[in-house]
């Protein structure tokens, strides 16, 4: 194989629960992901050396995850060639969405494909989690619950979620994934009961009511990201039930139960504010994929 090209999905936490602060400055956090298809696109050719190149300017550096996901397994394996590969990307950057992590992520599952090395989702494990917390969910995908610093990813059965609206405000922060966390205070932190009571919900194979979704960082969202209230008030009359931030945010999220209503909802935000937003549906791996 010489030529390789992937999508990378993006993720929803439909639970984030932060359970205490550790030792070495992370979190111990409890939440179940969802991947949906909203989208980067990864192509991967074999070279002699390593290049990497993305569509969108500020993310071509030495400090993108993709370089350093290639650099990482390339010296973890020993392997003496290289790869020219090229980033486009449609999930919104530093959003809560996971785009950075996915692309990592899905950087070591097609590298090893295209370089013919044969590691296991396991042997890859601990690369991806040296590149990010959120990074081994991504070689999973699918429906997962997440515990440590979020790099203990164990898969559950599909949760039924069919479609969600995500709206993606344009406020930035600086450092935003370690402010946020810093930010947390006491009452914010819970003890992972919520979310072990939709991985019952999930594993029973029920529904995902809107009800069991919760999300660590909304209150401190509402106050660290300028203007945040104001989407989320808006998003809320247009008839979004029960929205919580995506990660640490900014990205807000709501399940709607038909492709229509999602639809209707995405048209009146783009009408009546010029927000644009995003409908998508749930993924979840092709089967055979995640042995
Ligand atoms: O793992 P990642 O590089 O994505 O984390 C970025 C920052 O977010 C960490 O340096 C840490 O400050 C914070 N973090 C945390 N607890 C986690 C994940 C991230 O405190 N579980």
């Amino acid at each position: 194989m010489t030529k390789l090209t992937l999508k990378a999905y993006a993720k929803i936490n439909l639970t984030l629960e932060v359970v205490g602060r550790r030792e070495d400055g992370y979190h111990d956090i409890v939440s179940i992901l969802q991947t949906v298809d909203l989208t980067d696109t990864l192509s991967l050719e074999r070279a002699d050396a390593l290049a990497f190149d993305c569509d969108v300017e500020e993310l071509r550096g030495g400090q993108n995850l993709v370089l350093k996901a290639a650099t990482l397994l390339k010296d973890e394996a020993g392997y003496a060639g290289g790869a020219s590969i090229h980033l486009e990307k449609g999930i919104p950057v530093s959003a809560g969405l996971g785009g950075g992590s996915s692309d990592a992520a899905t950087a070591l599952k097609g590298l090893n494909d295209l370089w013919g090395l044969g590691l296991s989702v396991e042997e890859l494990t601990p690369l991806a989690a040296k590149l990010g917390s959120d990074v081994p969910f991504f070689l999973h995908g699918g429906t997962a619950m997440v515990q440590g610093r979020g790099e203990r990813v164990r898969p559950l059965p599909p949760a039924d979620v069919s479609w969600v609206v995500i709206l993606t405000p344009q406020i930035a922060i600086p450092e935003k994934t370690a402010a946020m966390y810093g930010g947390l205070a006491e009452n914010d932190f819970t003890r992972g009961m919520l979310t072990r009571k939709l991985e019952a919900r999930i594993r029973g194979g029920g529904d995902v009511p809107p009800q069991f979704l919760f999300n660590a960082f909304d209150t401190l969202a509402r106050g660290a990201f300028p203007g945040l209230k104001e989407y989320w008030e808006r998003f809320e009359a247009l008839g979004a039930q029960e929205v919580h931030v995506a990660g640490s945010g900014p990205s807000l999220f709501s399940l709607v139960p038909r492709r229509e209503v999602g639809t209707a909802m995405s048209l009146m935000l783009e009408h009546r504010h010029g927000w644009r937003s995003h409908l998508a549906s749930a993924v979840q791996p092709a089967k055979g994929q995640d042995e």
